[in-house]
């Protein structure tokens, strides 16, 4: 017997608020088990399609996502990176251990004119992250020349004579990676002055002008924050908090478990679901946390903050390297994905960036590749590509006014409904996703302050949350239409237990 719930969600078209930046929908692409190797870069001499030794199949599932942002080369892996290793003729570049990631050796084929191919190729900006913890000042400062500089001078003499005489453009830089931990194991004041002294030296060459972002905190570590904000601030004094760096990062995933047992990609009971969504919501006290610190600091919100690492992290599937992080993903992940999404737009105004992590065989990822052939686009993969409408538009306030009773778990709630809305180019799209993983939910969206017209929906679900694709059957999860019916005030859908929807409409 089907269980079923009613939902009124209150949508304002007509009063805007800020925009979603599409950095929001960010990508991050680590030296990490299989997704720089055998995900995104399988070399030259491979028999899959590629250009350059960047797979193909890749690029082209993921130039559907319009991806606005890839950040390369890490995570831990960042701060143990010299770059000058990973350019020239490939058989001349060192080896190097990645010891954080499995103690594995890397080549360095994937390196700096290699990256900046395969940004091209998907269309997306790039996000470099610089090396604090182990390379030096002039390391950094002499990497933005090579990229970004442009007329004559010992950096573009070698970018030249590596094959590139075009400057490339880089907007993101980051002054390292979590500092605070494998980034160097700092204290929060000892990283806020060397980020200051890394980002002086992190030129605006001709018209590339960076936008650097300070390696932040854990989770919901505000001290972090602060730290950083005041490193930035001199209050009272007038001087703009801009000017030595841009943005402050900050890293939240969704550990269901503990970090020692952090429970299966598909094997979970319906504690273990609850408990994944209660963390993910908590993304939103976090995110209010950092801001609320960063407003007493920055009241007219001129620094970005930016959520450089998010998603979920489960038990590697069994059999697999541990320190490759190789997990599954299910429809209870792509969940995890729209809620964080809505928690985005609600917040658009000081957070600015936020990047899955990551992309390719690694975490929370859009795709899962086989070494021979084969690609499966995950049930997230599907998140991002139905919400890619909300790119660049402008947030509307909904009101979910009436809901189900939120469902208790040891002390913490979970909300069973999460909803958020855009207009862009005279249209509207609205995002909600029905939490319940037994209930179906009836919706009625009460849309004001414009006329609707031809109204389209489309609906994710599976059989139960812990459904995934695979290469044998790879639309397990999948979009497909959702039934929209017209209301007095708007418009009604029914959505499953656990699913995700996107209704769109001209206005
Ligand atoms: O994304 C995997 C790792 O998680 C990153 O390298 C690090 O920054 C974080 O701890």
């Amino acid at each position: 017997m089907s269980i079923a719930s009613a939902a009124r969600v209150v949508i304002d078209l007509d009063v805007p608020g800020p925009t979603i930046s599409r950095h929001l929908y960010g990508h991050f692409a680590e030296h990490l088990g299989r997704c720089i190797y055998g995900g995104f870069y399988v070399g030259e001499d491979s028999e899959l399609p590629h250009e350059g030794g960047i797979r193909l199949d890749v690029v082209e599932a993921l130039r559907a996502l319009q991806i606005p942002n890839l950040r390369w080369p890490g995570g831990c892996f960042a701060d143990e990176y010299h770059w000058q290793d990973g350019i020239g003729p490939k058989a001349d570049r060192p080896s190097m251990i990645n010891t954080h990631w499995g103690n594995v050796e890397e080549n360095n084929h994937f390196g700096t004119h290699e990256f900046m191919a395969l940004c091209e190729l998907l269309g997306a900006d790039p996000y470099v992250n610089g090396n604090v913890g182990s390379g030096t000042v002039q390391e950094m400062s002499e990497w933005v020349e090579y990229l970004t500089r442009d007329g004559d001078s010992p950096m573009v003499r070698r970018r030249k004579a590596n094959g590139r005489d075009e400057p490339w453009k880089v907007p993101f830089w980051g002054i390292g990676n979590e500092a605070w931990g494998c980034g160097g194991n700092m204290r929060a004041e000892a990283y806020a002055d060397l980020a200051r002294r890394y980002a002086t030296f992190c030129r605006d060459h001709g018209d590339n002008k960076l936008y650097r972002i300070a390696a932040g905190a854990a989770d919901d570590d505000l001290a972090w924050t602060e730290a950083l904000m005041k490193a930035i601030s001199c209050l009272g004094c007038g001087r703009d908090p801009k000017n030595i760096f841009q943005a402050v990062s900050f890293h939240y995933y969704t550990v269901a478990g503990t970090w020692e047992n952090k429970g299966s990609a598909t094997d979970f009971d319906l504690a273990d679901y609850y408990r994944t969504i209660i963390k993910a919501q908590d993304i939103e006290r976090v995110i209010r946390g950092h801001s609320a610190v960063m407003d007493a600091y920055d009241p007219e919100r001129k620094v970005g903050l930016v959520l450089d690492e998010w998603g979920t992290w489960w038990d590697v599937e069994p059999g697999t390297n541990p320190g490759f992080l190789f997990q599954q993903n299910a429809m209870r992940d792509a969940l995890v994905a729209s809620l964080h999404f809505d928690v985005f737009h609600r917040h658009a105004e000081r957070l600015v960036m936020a990047n899955i992590a990551q992309t390719v065989n690694v975490l929370q990822a859009m795709l899962l590749t086989d070494d021979d052939d084969g690609l499966v686009r995950t049930p997230t993969y599907h998140v991002f590509e139905m919400n890619k409408g909300h790119h660049d538009a402008v947030s509307v306030p909904v009101h979910v006014v009436e809901q189900p009773a939120p469902y208790e778990l040891d002390g913490e709630r979970m909300e069973l409904v999460s909803a958020s809305a855009s207009v862009k180019d005279g249209r509207a799209l609205i995002s909600i996703s029905n939490l319940d993983p037994v209930a179906s939910l009836d919706v009625v969206l009460d849309l004001r302050g414009a006329e609707i017209r031809e109204p389209s929906g489309r609906l994710l679900t599976a059989s139960k949350p812990q459904a995934y694709n695979t290469v044998g059957e790879p639309g397990a999860v999948a979009p497909v239409r959702l039934r929209v019916e017209p209301e007095p005030r708007g418009l009604r859908v029914t959505l499953p237990p656990h699913s995700f929807a996107t209704v769109s409409s001209a206005i």
